[in-house]
């Protein structure tokens, strides 16, 4: 996975292309690199490191021109040096191309070009595509029939922008990786997401799989592989240019999480009318051949999809939850009647897509959960209900979070009467308390507590995170959620599992966060006295009317009672403003934690 850029003007093109490379670091930030044409060639200039980096080495060259391409990397073939920074070129500089995704083909290709004689400078996969375009210009193809051929050879996933020296255009194509040509006044662009350029534009081409497009100073076109012209609309997106910068706050991280009532006010708005759920795709009657749910993701968003599962098992229809990286392996079970929910903030991510593929190829109706319009998971499932939480830049999930299980919570109103015939009274009450969620959040942020406890065990032997029902996804996502940001050893349990094994690792280094729901209140005071009598201190996160928990626990994050179905999203604030004011203490690189990226494109 990797970040992508294009600009094309008529005027110097560097100071965009290091803006939209920085606004693209969440997508990968080991090394960094551009290369402009300037009527005297093709520049190139990359090193190993941030886009900082590669800016400081720049204001010392020269290296200015109309046309770019930039790159910023997350690796996959080699390691992150220098020399496997893109963009790579072709034996003779003239081709210069970025890529993001993967080759599978590369060392059959690699082969057969060295056997041709050419020679490659890196370990990586992306070099064989400017040596394949190189091969045919040198045999007079021009540089766009040129491009579309050498794709024609590529096996795998990719996302592609090419050069050549002396033509004034950018040559794009994607295959399973994401790719957006910005349409400006002044010049155009190309970039893997829209943040990248929308200080430039608002208005985009979402490319499809297959697409090739020619960018020029003055226009686009698209065609197929074969050269059929293609149309595709040019959308205007509403994302505010502000929205993806940091706003004032330190982090993204933290700006992100205080942003959870404004992103849900976004998520919740017009879908809740009087006592009943308005999906604007999905009218009443829309499940009505649904018998059961299966939801598969990655990460928090697999924590939002347990969530879900939770609700709809809760509410009597049959639901599961996989992990979609085992899932696309080892598929279970699907027919007409199965509904499979991919959970998917960027709706980019491999292993998901691969996931709902498989779900696809055996029948089953899908259906995607994402933050991102125009995403490969939005386009390539049945239906797409969209989270609206705005663009989210650090690389640790926060408002999609929240943003995710409200629309799991709307969505299953909708499949618990389509699916079953409900509604049940139950169902009224936790849509009106859904309403005010958006002001409980903002509660739980302004009084938080979090900054003062959150430091007190650090470096010890790890912290643990328990919760029963509900709460149990949300143990994990907080532990995920402290493990990333701050790298201390951070684990979460259903409660109940404690005594039958984790217990051994209890002691008075080991603080437990236990998120009480008030819903088995004398259940979890057991499972917190077992804890207590090891030693170990428990932070307890609950309603104040949790008296049980609160009075037992050591020290107590408190958040306001609502519907008991969605205090655990509340307790999962606190634990987000835990796991952020420890990784702060710690000095950790908390927008950006070391070995992950947010938009992860590989398998
Ligand atoms: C953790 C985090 C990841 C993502 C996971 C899936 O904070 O963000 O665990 O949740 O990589 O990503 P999406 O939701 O884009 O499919």
């Amino acid at each position: 996975m990797c970040g992508i850029t294009a600009r094309i003007g008529d005027d110097d093109s560097l100071d965009d292309l290091l803006v939209s490379l920085k606004n693209l670091e969440y997508r990968g930030y080991d090394s960094a690199g551009i290369a402009v044409q300037n009527g005297a060639g093709i520049e190139v200039s990359k090193c190993e490191g941030e886009v900082a980096e590669l800016k400081s080495q720049l204001a010392t060259n020269d290296h200015d021109g109309p046309i770019g391409i930039g790159h910023t990397r997350w690796s996959t073939h080699g390691p992150p040096t220098d020399e496997n920074a893109h963009p790579h070129t072709g034996c003779k500089g003239r081709v210069v191309a970025v890529h993001n995704g993967i080759i599978e083909n590369y060392n059959a290709l690699r082969e057969g070009l060295q056997a041709r004689g050419h020679e490659f400078t890196s370990d990586t996969d992306t070099e064989v595509i400017p040596h394949l375009v190189e091969e045919r210009l040198e045999a007079g193809m021009d540089p766009e029939v040129a491009f579309r051929d050498a794709v024609g050879e590529l096996d795998g996933s990719y996302a592609i922008a090419m050069m050549v020296d002396g033509d004034p255009a950018v040559y794009a194509t994607r295959n399973g990786s994401p790719l957006v040509v910005g349409v400006g006044e002044e010049a155009n662009y190309l970039a893997s997401d829209v943040p990248a350029f929308l200080e430039f534009t608002d208005r985009v081409v979402y490319l499809e799989d297959d697409d090739v497009v020619v960018i020029t100073p003055e226009d686009h076109h698209i065609t197929d592989l074969t050269g059929n012209a293609v149309s595709r609309p040019v959308e205007t997106v509403d994302w505010d240019p502000e929205d993806a910068e940091k706003g004032g706050y330190d982090h993204y991280m933290l700006k992100e999480i205080h942003e959870q009532p404004v992103s849900l006010r976004q998520t919740i708005r017009g879908r809740i009318e009087g006592e009943d759920v308005v999906l604007e795709d999905f009218p009443p009657g829309t499940f009505n051949d649904v018998s059961r749910v299966q939801f598969i993701a990655c990460g928090t968003s697999y924590h939002a999809g347990m969530y879900g599962e939770w609700l709809l098992s809760k509410w009597g229809v049959d639901a599961n939850t996989f992990i979609a990286s085992e899932y696309a392996a080892y598929p279970a079970p699907v027919d007409e009647e199965t509904l499979v929910i991919g959970v998917t903030q960027s709706g980019e991510t491999a292993d998901t897509l691969e996931a709902l593929k498989s779900a696809r190829e055996r029948g089953a109706r899908t259906l995607a959960v994402t933050n991102v319009i125009g995403s490969t998971a939005a386009r390539t499932c049945d239906d797409a209900l969209f989270i609206r939480a705005g663009p989210e830049i650090g690389v640790a999930a926060t408002k999609t979070f929240s943003s995710q299980v409200a629309s799991l919570v709307l969505l299953g109103e909708r499949l618990v009467r389509d699916v079953t015939g409900g509604p049940t009274e139950e169902c009224q009450q936790r849509l009106e308390s859904l309403k005010s969620l958006p002001e409980h959040v903002e509660r739980v942020i302004e009084n938080s507590n979090a900054a003062a406890i959150s430091h007190q065990w650090l470096g010890g032997g790890g912290h643990f995170f328990i919760g029963r029902g509900n709460a149990y996804p949300v143990a994990l996502e907080g532990a995920l959620k402290f493990k990333e940001i701050t790298y201390e050893h951070a684990e979460g349990f259903a409660a109940g599992e404690l005594k039958h094994g984790p217990l051994a690792l209890v002691t008075a280094d080991t603080p437990v966060f236990a998120i009480g729901t008030g819903q088995h209140p004398k259940r979890l005071e057991s499972n917190v006295r077992e804890i207590q009598t090891r030693g170990a201190p428990v932070i307890a996160i609950a309603p104040r009317t949790e008296t049980d928990l609160t009075d037992t626990a050591d020290e107590f994050l408190p958040v306001p009672a609502t519907h008991p179905d969605l205090v655990a999203i509340l307790a999962n604030v606190q634990l987000q403003l835990i796991a952020y004011h420890a990784a702060d203490e710690m000095e950790r690189s908390i927008d950006k934690p070391r070995n992950l990226a947010k938009s992860v494109t590989v398998e």
